[in-house]
This record gives C-alpha cells, structure tokens and sequence, in this order.
C-alpha cells in the first residue's frame, strides 16, 4: 500500500456523518438541503440520449469551457484554453496541487481554519505544506499582511477558500487586491492562488473578493455541488 495514503489520517467531519441516525439535522458536510431543479436533470437526460456519454478531449468539452470562461469572466480566464472541467471542485483541487507544485522544492500554504483536503491533498502528493493561521480573536478575518508574510522562499501556492468553509468568512474586494498587490509586489517567481470558491453563490456580503479579479497567476475552483445542489457533476477549475 502506498505509505503516504496510510499517513493521511481519516476525516472527522466524514467519521462524524457517518455515525448520524435518520433524523438527525446535518450541519456537518457542506450540503444544501434544497433539491436539485428538475429542469438540470431532464437537460442532461435528454443531451444524454441525444448524443450518448461520451469521452471528451482530456480539458473537458470546449464548448461547455468557452460558456464558463465568459460566465466568470476574470481577466485571465480568456477563453476555453484556460478553463479545466473536472468531476467536482476536490478534483480541481487535486489536479491544481499536483500540476503546481514540485514536491521536491516547493511548498503549499494553507490559509487555516481551512477545509480539510487541502493538507491532505499536499501529504498525499508528498509536497511539503505549511499551514497559516487567522486569528480567532479576530473571527478568522482573512488577514492578508498575516497571509504574505508567511510566504517564505519554498512557498509555490497559497489555497484560500473563500467564502470559508468551515468559518463562513468572505474575503472582501479590497483585501483580494491588497492581496494581489503585495504578492506582486515579492518580485521573483510566482507565488500561485489557488482560491477555492465552491460557496461563491451563497455569498451575503456586497464586496466579495475574487482573487483572479487582480492576481495573474490565480487558479479558481467551483462545482455545481453547493450552488445548485448538484453533487458530483462536471465544474470547472
Ligand atoms: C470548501 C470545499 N471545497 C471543496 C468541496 C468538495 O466539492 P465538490 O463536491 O465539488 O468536489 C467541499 C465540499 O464540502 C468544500 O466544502
């Protein structure tokens, strides 16, 4: 067995559902409780019967990439080029960590209190992880000076979810652009944002900051899984 994955030790929010008896409210995995609309299912049913199941080039369909890219429309997202369809926000994760980092000489940071899989992600590719605290006596408020300067030599990526998962935090506008700023600011090579903006559609503030918005070298993910309760299907990254 693969050593590193005997290493990974088990989820407590997953070990916590799996104990629930029917009934009980489930506050713990990041589920909507609304149904998915019908008219989602009968479409892709219908393309389904249509035109058969079939494998796509390995980026995803580039029609469906050329939709996402104008419906996000950050400025480096030109294009179906730069969109990547994976099954669920978790595989855009993945596919981001292990294509950016070199576990031999680069290092992730983790913007914490932060969903699990991220740490788990980097121990499973072997690449080294660090995490960054938010301070709970400032309710996790995204503090970007505390951010930057946890940034060391080693440090290839920053993963940020925002809105948070599990604080509900929302980084603003103006911190994703003093964000921006001062990662631009470092000179020499590229530190990339990964911002994992799954919640992006249950957002309640007014000023929700979206990293790619200012930072070039910023990698979005999102699924369908919470903004349309649709677990599970092809997203984008
Ligand atoms: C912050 C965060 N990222 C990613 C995921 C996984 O999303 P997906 O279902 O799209 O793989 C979840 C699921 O709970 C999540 O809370």
């Amino acid at each position: 067995m693969n050593p590193r994955v005997a290493e990974i030790e088990p989820s407590v929010i997953r070990m916590i559902a799996a104990k629930k008896k029917s009934g009980a409210i489930d506050l713990g995995l990041g589920e909507p409780t609304l149904l998915p609309q019908q008219r989602f299912i009968d479409a892709a049913a219908r393309w389904a019967a249509e035109h058969g199941v079939k494998y796509t080039v390995n980026a995803g369909d580039p029609a469906l990439s050329e939709l996402i890219a104008a419906h996000y429309g950050y400025p480096g997202m030109r294009g179906a080029r730069n969109v990547c369809i994976t099954t669920g926000s978790q595989e855009a994760v993945f596919v981001a960590i292990k294509t950016m980092l070199d576990p031999a000489t680069d290092e992730l940071l983790v913007v914490d209190p932060a969903y699990p899989a991220y740490a788990k992600i980097a121990q499973l590719e072997g690449a080294p992880y660090r995490h960054v605290h938010l301070r709970a006596d400032e309710d996790f408020r995204y503090d970007v000076d505390l951010i930057v300067d946890a940034v060391d030599r080693a440090t290839r990526m920053i993963v940020i979810g925002s809105p948070a998962n599990p604080t509900g935090r929302v980084l603003r506008d103006a911190d994703a652009r003093r964000l921006a700023e001062r990662l631009l600011a470092r000179g020499g090579k590229p530190v990339w944002v990964l911002q994992d903006e799954i919640y992006r559609e249950l957002t309640y503030v007014d000023d929700p900051g979206h990293i790619a918005d200012y930072y070039p070298y910023t990698i979005v993910a999102n699924s369908l899984s919470k903004s349309n309760a649709l677990r599970g299907c092809a997203s984008a990254g």
